[in-house]
């Protein structure tokens, strides 16, 4: 995830890359002899970078930190920087959850960022933290959202396939995952059916949705592919859902925010999409592809397909985005 962060930031518009920090493995360092020639298509400026430590007196004047990691180690460390005045915008499941953190999937739940003033308030800081939502909840959410507005939720069940990315670097050991599938993936059905409802709620109110998760790991690279069943409160087919998919737009594209994609949510229309290595990168990775939508009429519901990039949608773009949202609504200077 940090590799994309910086990957993504390299030629941003808005932000420039100061510092890099991590573990004491490569502290010291230069970024390209952390990283090998992954880095070596960067400007380089970023692959001379020097490592430093992850913690506020070693960076020198930041202005926005973004965070990828691991939740061990995340929650003091960002609570660190926070507390040095700096907005902190995290990956990391650590505060996810806390009442005041905004659990932010930019085009589904915008206005949650005015939780930061209320955060800001009790910590008594003018630095706060900003989450973004577990990746399979990225995708899964973003995709819900037309249907959560146009016709209330009742229930969701999802059974995703995720990629080896998603268990970061080196991950999961390579005899373990080729040629296989494996069906648990530590918390991570917890974090979906929870922060589901967080997102889609209110400022102040979960959604109420049920929300039933099987994670399961598979061997691609990049992309989870999410086989959704969902029931709505109002009636839907598969016309009416494929309609408020297809439209979709909100904050980010009103606003034009740099890695806002023009279509947040495209709708395939062909019988066996989307497919991992054919629509991982739509939109640049930002984009949740949706296909095979359908009606369940045994349950009484519709189900479809949603394929979504982990470390873009999932991770470093939906922070990067966050940063944006809030540089663009004044909430950071
Ligand atoms: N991968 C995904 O698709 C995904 C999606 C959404 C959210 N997330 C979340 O994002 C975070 C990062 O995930 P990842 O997949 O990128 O993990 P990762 O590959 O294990 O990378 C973790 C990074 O954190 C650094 N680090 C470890 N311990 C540290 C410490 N004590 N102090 C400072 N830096 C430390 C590591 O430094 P070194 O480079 O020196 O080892 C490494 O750069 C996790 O919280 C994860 O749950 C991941």
């Amino acid at each position: 995830m940090g590799q994309k962060f910086v990957e993504l930031l390299a030629n941003h518009p808005w932000f420039e890359v100061e510092a890099l920090a991590a573990s004491d493995r490569s502290v010291g360092k230069s970024y390209i002899e952390t990283t090998g020639s992954k880095a070596s298509t960067l400007p380089e400026s970023l692959q001379k970078l020097t490592v430093v430590e992850a913690k506020p007196g070693a960076i020198d004047d930041p202005d926005i930190v973004f965070s990828a990691l691991p939740t061990e180690v995340a929650g003091p460390i960002e609570e660190d920087f926070a507390k040095s005045g700096l907005p902190v915008f995290s990956n990391a499941s650590s505060h996810r959850m806390d009442q005041h953190v905004p659990l932010l999937n930019p085009e589904v739940n915008a206005e949650h960022v005015a939780l930061v003033e209320e955060q800001k308030k009790r910590t008594r800081l003018d630095g706060f933290i900003v989450a973004n939502p577990n990746c399979t909840t990225a995708i899964l959410t973003l995709s819900l959202k037309p249907l959560y507005d146009a016709f209330g939720l009742e229930t969701v069940v999802v059974s995703s396939m995720q990629a080896i990315s998603g268990a970061g670097y080196p991950g999961v050991a390579s005899l373990d995952i080729l040629e296989n599938v494996i069906p648990f993936i530590r918390s991570e059905e917890e974090k979906v059916e929870r922060e589901t409802n967080k997102i889609l709620g209110s400022i102040s109110q979960p959604a109420g949705v049920t929300v039933s998760a099987s994670c399961n790991r598979v061997p691609t690279i990049n992309g989870h592919i999410e086989a959704v069943f969902a029931k709505t409160k109002s009636r839907a087919t598969p016309e009416d859902v494929v309609k408020a998919m297809s439209g979709f737009v909100s904050v980010p594209q009103k606003l034009k925010l740099p890695t806002a994609p023009a279509h947040p949510i495209v709708v395939r229309k062909e019988e066996d999409r989307p497919q991992t290595r054919l629509d991982v990168d739509e939109g640049h990775g930002m984009t949740v592809s949706v296909g095979r939508v359908r009606k369940d009429a045994g349950l009484g519901g519709v189900k479809y397909i949603v394929l979504g990039h982990n470390l873009v949608r999932g991770g470093a773009g939906c922070s990067i985005l966050n940063a944006e949202l809030m540089l663009a609504q004044k909430y950071i200077q």
